[in-house]
């Protein structure tokens, strides 16, 4: 059957007190939206229209989507200019929709802890039952604020009546609209048409086409979940905070039931596009981000941050940051290093402590184990950079590129200036500031030679002793 849905995301948010519009929020990296379109997107029974009813910020929104969905063409974007309720939202879309068959699902862009499970339960429910529209609802100890859900006797629902709109009586029921539907596409349209702004608020409200369709004898049914934070729509900052933590909860278990080890899950924060494989270890306090990609038998953390980056196999990351970069197998960061964006670390490279690396590539084998600067270099493999080297790479205007050939051994303490390229197989003394080539396999050694002094100290013993004496008291 022909699958369409409608995500309404024209709506401010005002309760999140912000400029950005609150479905463009994030939740495990990702903004709310997007998070609803990954869901439906994710359906067996493919929707072939996915419509976008925009609003506030409408530029923003549908290019944050398009960025974070680029590979689908089912998305539509549709302007709700001034917001006149839910039901007019809709209106917007009924264009898109007018010829299209089968079913439509209408869900909000605030809701990113829905799962492709709970709504192919619903249209399962939905087709089985030949329903016309069905409302997925959800029983609640504290149902204000919410539309709640009339059932006739037979127990197909009658009507949904806003808070506002209803008697004292409606108000007890604690059986509450969660704004998710699923409808047969042309009673939603004919519906549509025959939405009046009849009420307290003078909206079109979505909600009244149930009402509607039972005037035409169709069939208004109710699926009813348990687990109410499923469908939780965020309204403002602290309902987000616990959309993240359940988001944070749902992700680590899908890691670690695919064999990925987190050691605290309560401090591990890893974004919904990661991708972990098997037997990766993931320590306290750290922070998977973007696209990062984690080979198996990787160690990550404590406190890591690791960003937009590819770990290869048997990696060791530990309290140190990676971002936009790619590690090969068993390479070694950390503790307290930073691994800048740019930068390809070949297999075996060690990278100690303190060390910051931006837009270099380290060949295989090569160690920078202390207190290093490496910026726009080219290194070698089996290279040795001592403690305290730095790549002067920038000379106030330009940045300039360092070579460092292969077995090439960097004493400790030494400033290459760039641009400058260091042979193959040489050695450059330590505490050297190189600012000439050095061909291959050659000593480059630059400071003043060491002077000595025989007996000097003992000399100037006797000289101070003389003149303490005679500045004496
Ligand atoms: C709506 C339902 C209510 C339900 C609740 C669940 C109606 C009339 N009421 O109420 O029964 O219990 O959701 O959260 O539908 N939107 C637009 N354009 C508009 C108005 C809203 O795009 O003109 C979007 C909002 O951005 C939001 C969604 O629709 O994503 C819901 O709107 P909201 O104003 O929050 O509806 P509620 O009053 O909470
Ligand atoms: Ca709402």
């Amino acid at each position: 059957m022909q699958l369409s849905a409608v995500i309404l995301a024209a709506g401010l948010g005002t309760r999140m007190k912000s400029r950005l519009p609150k479905v463009l929020f994030e939740v495990a990296g990702e903004p709310l939206v997007s998070h609803v379109i990954s869901t439906v997107r994710s359906l067996h029974v493919h929707p072939e229209k996915i419509i976008l009813v925009v609003g506030h910020s409408r530029e923003l929104v549908i290019e944050t989507v398009k960025k974070s969905h680029p590979d689908t063409d089912a998305l539509r974007f549709v302007v709700q200019a001034e917001q006149h309720g839910t039901g007019h939202a809709l209106i917007q879309a009924r264009e898109e929709l007018s010829n299209q068959e089968g079913s439509t699902f209408v869900l909000c862009g605030d809701t990113p802890l829905l799962t492709p499970e709970l709504l192919e339960n619903l249209y399962k429910f939905h087709t089985v039952n030949g329903s016309d529209a069905t409302v997925l609802t959800t029983r609640v100890r504290e149902p204000r604020g919410y539309g709640r859900i009339v059932r006739t006797q037979d127990g197909r629902v009658k009507s949904i009546i806003e808070e506002r709109d209803a008697s004292d009586e409606v108000r007890k029921i604690n059986e509450i609209n969660t704004g998710v539907y699923l409808f047969s596409t042309k009673k939603l349209l004919a519906a549509l048409d025959r939405l009046k702004p009849e009420n307290d608020q003078h909206e079109y409200y979505l909600t009244d086409t149930i009402g509607i369709l039972n005037s035409w004898g169709s069939k208004a049914m109710a699926y009813e979940e348990a687990e109410d934070h499923l469908m939780m729509g965020i309204n403002n900052r602290f309902e987000l905070s616990v959309a993240e933590r359940y988001m944070r909860e749902r992700i680590n278990r899908r890691h670690m039931i695919a064999g990925v080890t987190i050691v605290d899950p309560a401090t591990t924060y890893i974004e919904s596009k990661v991708r972990i494989s098997a037997d990766v270890t993931i320590f306290p306090n750290t922070h998977l981000k973007g696209s990062t990609e984690i080979d198996e038998g990787s160690i990550i953390g404590p406190d890591s941050l690791v960003e937009n980056s590819k770990i290869g196999k048997g990696c060791v990351v530990r309290q140190s940051t990676v971002e936009d970069s790619r590690l090969a197998s068993n390479v070694k960061v950390g503790p307290y290093s930073h691994i800048r964006p740019g930068t390809f670390l070949d297999e075996g490279v060690h990278i100690g402590n303190y060390v910051e690396v931006k837009k270099s590539s380290i060949g295989a084998n090569s160690k920078a184990n202390h207190l290093t600067y490496i910026g726009d270099a080219e290194i070698g493999s089996s290279a040795n950079v001592g403690a305290g080297t730095i790549t002067c790479n920038y000379d106030g205007v330009n940045k300039n590129k360092t070579k460092i050939g292969d077995a090439v051994f960097i004493g400790s303490n030494t400033a290459l200036v760039a641009p400058v390229e260091i042979g193959e197989g040489s050695l450059v003394a330590a505490g050297s500031v190189i600012t000439k080539n050095v061909p291959p396999f050659s000593l480059a050694i630059e400071r003043c030679e060491q002077v000595i002094k025989i007996d000097y100290m003992k000399k100037r013993k006797i000289e101070k002793n003389g003149s303490a004496k005679k500045n004496g008291r």
